[in-house]
């Protein structure tokens, strides 16, 4: 009887054994990597990755020269502010004579916080007289004295070519035709080239959209092309020698 009571049944075994087992795999997990372990080998590793990065990019980046808009503050100020409207006479202002405004510049009517490269556009810097200024006619013929103003008006005669041909074998409703269709290509290259210099500006990384230029379109007597845009322009004869 008493033997009966005391050898231990399948059951009861069981349950002895199971605690013992669950213990051993609790002591396994000691010796494993937690969530927590991992969290830090992760902010470890991004830690030193934007050290590095701000190390190596001379303290530009801390994320290898990625800067999300987000991250630049006089972005998200402009963004939070909503977008500038500025006269050219408000926008000469901002030709970095004074410090404590920004340094803002103009293409095609749209202006761009260019800031960040005093270097180049503040006082004594190479391309200042683009401060403060819609001079998108510049930023198409290169004549920085004197086409600072945004009238593009004509300008497209610069890819035209100088009729330097005289006797010509074709009937003049065929030299119109073509010249139409040179000046066509010519509009098309200036548009380009405005485009071109837009996206330079709106994609730069250290560069952002602000606003646009109000009441500054061109009147009065079309702006004559600059003597170094006449220069450059192809020459009939110089074509006719290619073809
Ligand atoms: C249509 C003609 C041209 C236009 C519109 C133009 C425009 C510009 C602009 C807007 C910048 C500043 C870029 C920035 O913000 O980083 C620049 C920089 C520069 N350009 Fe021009 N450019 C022209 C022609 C030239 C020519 C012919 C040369 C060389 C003889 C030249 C040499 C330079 C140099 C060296 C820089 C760097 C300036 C610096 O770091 O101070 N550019 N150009």
């Amino acid at each position: 009887m008493s033997e009966l009571r005391q050898r231990p049944t399948a059951a009861r075994s069981e349950k002895t054994e199971i605690p013992q087992r669950r213990r051993s795999s609790d002591n396994d997990g000691d010796h494993g990597i937690s969530l927590l372990d991992m969290i830090r080998v992760i902010v470890t590793l991004i830690v030193a990755s934007c050290g590095l990065s701000y190390y190596m990019t001379s303290t530009e980046s801390m994320l290898w020269g990625y800067r999300p808009w987000f991250t630049r503050w006089p972005v998200v100020k402009q963004w939070v502010n909503g977008p500038v409207n500025l006269t050219p006479a408000q926008l000469s202002l901002y030709n970095g004579t004074d410090t404590t405004l920004p340094l803002y510049l103009a293409v095609n009517g749209t202006i761009y916080d260019v800031s960040e490269n005093r270097m180049i556009y503040g006082p004594g810097g190479s391309y200042n007289f683009f401060a403060g200024r819609d001079a998108t006619r510049a930023f198409v013929t290169g004549c920085f004295k004197d086409d600072l103003t945004a009238d593009i008006r004509g300008v497209e005669t610069m890819f035209v070519p100088v009729e330097d041909v005289v006797d010509e074998a074709l009937t003049s409703a065929q030299k119109k035709i073509r010249r139409e269709r040179e000046l066509r290509a010519a509009k098309a290259k200036v548009e380009a080239t405005v485009k071109k210099w837009q996206g330079f500006f709106a994609n730069h990384k250290k560069y952002f959209e602000v606003g646009r230029v109000v009441d500054g379109v061109a009147d009065g007597k079309e702006w004559p092309l600059c003597e170094s845009a006449e220069k450059q322009r192809p020459k009939r004869s110089a074509m006719k020698e290619k073809s």
